[in-house]
């Protein structure tokens, strides 16, 4: 596959996934924090690394201050409709995503695959879906630990990623499209994957995406999310390959997201 994109240029991104947590008048108060707490250099320098944060649905609104395009960060949602609109009760599509002030959505979290049952198929239209209406999309992929125990973690990552990037043209391979690795047993467990282990899957996705799309549409963002915390954000970057986290525990506490932020930075 071709891609005559010229903008894939890999960006260092940190993401803060709330997941379901805080009201909105927490919600308020955290984006409060991060704003102060952000170096003015950081703001400026959006080329060093972006800033994201992805609420609840009915968060959203509330933290447009701090978001683009009046603030310097990047507004996620968690989730995003298959479908631009329609009869599917409790489903928000990618156009309600834009007009709530979101830039883009997470997709295809291990959190939404296990508790809802999303299949490869659901997360595959999801991603066309919300390329297509304009959003940002954060693509998860990640093993459940005995999947890796089993040492087939490489076969199961890019069998996901080849089934969610399925229904997508050359004109999708642009800089709107990041991809996660999430191993299922490091979030919310504390365990991070080591450096050594989450730099081989990132390097392991890169060269199937350059087998299978020619640069620059293979030239993918790869953030690390599992476990991210202060102590280990620098190892992490440091591995070489990680392009920045999708954090989750870390991020619901401003001086923690901060910390991680700089490290991105920095290293
Ligand atoms: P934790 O950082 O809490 O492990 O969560 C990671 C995650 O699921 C981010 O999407």
């Amino acid at each position: 596959m071709e891609s005559n994109d010229k903008t894939t240029t890999r960006q260092r991104w940190v993401v803060g996934n709330w997941k379901q947590h805080l009201l909105r008048a927490e919600a308020d108060t955290l984006g409060r924090e991060l704003i102060a707490g952000l170096s003015p250099e950081l703001i400026d320098r959006d080329d060093s690394v972006r800033i994201g944060i992805a609420p609840t649905f009915v968060a959203l609104e509330s933290t447009r201050p701090w978001t683009r395009p009046a603030g310097p960060l990047w507004l996620f949602a968690q989730n995003v409709a298959a479908q631009e609109s329609g009869a599917f009760t409790g489903e928000v599509g990618p156009a309600m995503l834009l007009d709530a002030g979101a830039g883009g959505a997470i997709i295809g979290h291990s959190e939404r695959r296990k508790h809802y049952s999303e299949d490869d198929g659901l997360i595959a239209s999801k991603v066309r879906g919300a390329l297509d209406a304009g959003l940002r999309v954060i693509l998860c992929v990640g093993e459940p630990l005995e999947v890796r125990q089993a040492g087939d973690h490489e076969s199961h990552v890019i069998s996901q990623l080849s089934a969610a990037l399925s229904h997508l043209t050359p004109e999708h391979f642009t800089d709107r499209l990041l991809l996660a690795y999430e191993p299922v047993w490091a979030i919310g467990t504390g365990v991070a994957a080591t450096p050594a282990d989450a730099a081989a899957m990132h390097r392991r996705i890169r060269g199937w995406m350059e087998e299978h799309y020619s640069r620059p549409g293979a030239d993918r963002s790869i953030l690390y999310g599992g476990s991210v915390k202060p102590g280990n954000a620098g190892e992490l970057i440091a591995a070489g390959d990680i392009d920045g986290f999708l954090v989750g525990g870390a991020s619901l506490r401003a001086e923690s997201f901060l910390s991680i932020i700089q490290s991105a930075a920095t290293e």
